[in-house]
C-alpha cells in the first residue's frame, strides 16, 4: 500500500481527481493524520468522506474503513483516488447517512465482513458565508445523526465550523471540544463523544503535535483598560487559544487588554511561547508626539498595528515615515494611546 505523501497539501503528486472546491473543504494532510492516528481501530466508519482526503490517512490506520458520501460525483472521485493509491480496505456507500437505505447498506457490509464499528467520524457540511454559526444549519443534522449512529459505537468525533460558540452545543450529549491549531492558526473543532472524550476542553497544537488540557480553572485574567508604565510587554495571542478559553489556564501572571476588534496579554516580563508573538513595549505616546517619539528611537520604517481600518493603512504610514530620520524598524499599536513596539 502506497504512503501517504507528507506534504504541505497532499497528494499534489499522486495525480489524485479533485476540483478547486473540494481542495478547499478538505482536511489539510496534518491534521488528517494526527486524526487518522487518534481514530485508530479495527473498524471505522467516516461519514462525509468527500473525495477521500481524510479517508486515506484513516484507510493507513485502519484495518477497515467505511467511508459515506451523500454527493455522487465526490465518492467516484474518492472511489478513483483510492484505487490510484492501492487502497482495497475502504468500502464506500453512496447515500445521506440519515436515511433507512444507508444506514442498511452500512449494516451489510458489517456483517458480510463480520465487522464491529468501533469509531465514527464525521464532517459536516456548512455554509461557506455564514455570519453566526448555528447548528441548525450544519449537515447532516447532528443530533439525528448521533440518534442514529450511538448504537453503533458510542466513540464518535464530529468535526464543526471551530468559531462556533460553546453555548450552542449546550443541547448536544456531555463530549469534549477539541480545537486543533495549525501552524499557530485556528483550524477545526472536535466534537469527541464516549470513550475519546478525555476532558472538557483542549487545545492541539500541530505540527508540534502537543495537547494542552483544560483544567477547571476558575481563575480569571485581570482585565486592563489602559497600557501603562508598568507593562513592558504586549502579546497578540493564537485565536485557538481564546477560543478554547485557555487563556488563564495557560498565561496566569499576564493581564488582558480587550479593544473592540481584538485580545492581548500584557506582562511585565517576555513569555515564551509558541501560542503568543511578543512584542517589547519601548514608548507610550500620542499622536501629536508620535513622530518626535520614533525618531528619538531613530526609527526609519515602521508597522502599523491595532485600530487601523484597512483603507487607511498606507496613507497613515507613508505619511508618518516621510518624517523619519532613523534606521530602525518598529511596530506601532495605535489604541487610544498609540504604543511603539520591538516585535521579537
Ligand atoms: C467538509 S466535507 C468533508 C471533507 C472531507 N473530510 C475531506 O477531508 O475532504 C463534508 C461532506 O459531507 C457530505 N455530506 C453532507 N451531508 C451528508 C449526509 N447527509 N450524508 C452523507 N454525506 C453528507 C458532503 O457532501 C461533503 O462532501
Amino acid at each position: 500500500m502506497p504512503r501517504v505523501k507528507h506534504q504541505k497539501h497532499m497528494y499534489k503528486e499522486e495525480v489524485l481527481e479533485y476540483s478547486k472546491e473540494e481542495l478547499r473543504f478538505g482536511t489539510p494532510e496534518i491534521v488528517a493524520q494526527y486524526r487518522a492516528k487518534k481514530l485508530k481501530c479495527n473498524c471505522l466508519l467516516e461519514v462525509g468522506s468527500s473525495i477521500g482526503f481524510q479517508t486515506f490517512p484513516f484507510a493507513e490506520q485502519c484495518k477497515h474503513v467505511i467511508a459515506v458520501e451523500i454527493d455522487r460525483t465526490k465518492i467516484e472521485r474518492a472511489r478513483k483516488n483510492a484505487k490510484l493509491l492501492g487502497f482495497t480496505n475502504i468500502y464506500f456507500v453512496h447515500g445521506d447517512a440519515l436515511e433507512k437505505k444507508t444506514i442498511e447498506r452500512v449494516k451489510d457490509i458489517c456483517e458480510d465482513r463480520k465487522l464491529t464499528i468501533n469509531n465514527i467520524f464525521l464532517d459536516t457540511e456548512r455554509k461557506p458565508d455564514e455570519k453566526e454559526r448555528s447548528l441548525k444549519t450544519i449537515k447532516p443534522s447532528i443530533p439525528k445523526f448521533l440518534e442514529l449512529y450511538s448504537h453503533h459505537s458510542e466513540n464518535i468525533a464530529i468535526e464543526l465550523p471551530p468559531h462556533m460558540q460553546h453555548e450552542k452545543l449546550k443541547p448536544l450529549p456531555e463530549h469534549e471540544k477539541e480545537y486543533i491549531s495549525l501552524n499557530g492558526h485556528l483550524n477545526r473543532l472536535t466534537l469527541c463523544f464516549g470513550k475519546l472524550k478525555k476532558v472538557n476542553t483542549s487545545l492541539v497544537l500541530l505540527p508540534e503535535n502537543k495537547r494542552i488540557e483544560k483544567k477547571d480553572n476558575k481563575n480569571q485574567l485581570k482585565q486592563t483598560k489602559e497600557i501603562t508604565e508598568e507593562h513592558k510587554y504586549l502579546h497578540e495571542i493564537n485565536p485557538a487559544v481564546i477560543v478554547s478559553d485557555l487563556l488563564s489556564e495557560l498565561f496566569p501572571a499576564t493581564q488582558l487588554f480587550a479593544t473592540k476588534k481584538k485580545l492581548y496579554l500584557l506582562s511585565s516580563r517576555k513569555i515564551n511561547s509558541s501560542l503568543l508573538q511578543p512584542y517589547k513595549i519601548l514608548e507610550i505616546t500620542d499622536k501629536d508626539n508620535l513622530t518626535d517619539a520614533l525618531n528619538n528611537l531613530n526609527t526609519d520604517k515602521i508597522t502599523l498595528r491595532g485600530n487601523i481600518a484597512q483603507d487607511e493603512y498606507f496613507n497613515l504610514k507613508n505619511k508618518i515615515e516621510k518624517d523619519l530620520r532613523g534606521k530602525n524598524k518598529y511596530d506601532v499599536f495605535f489604541f487610544d494611546n498609540i504604543i511603539i513596539t520591538e516585535k521579537l
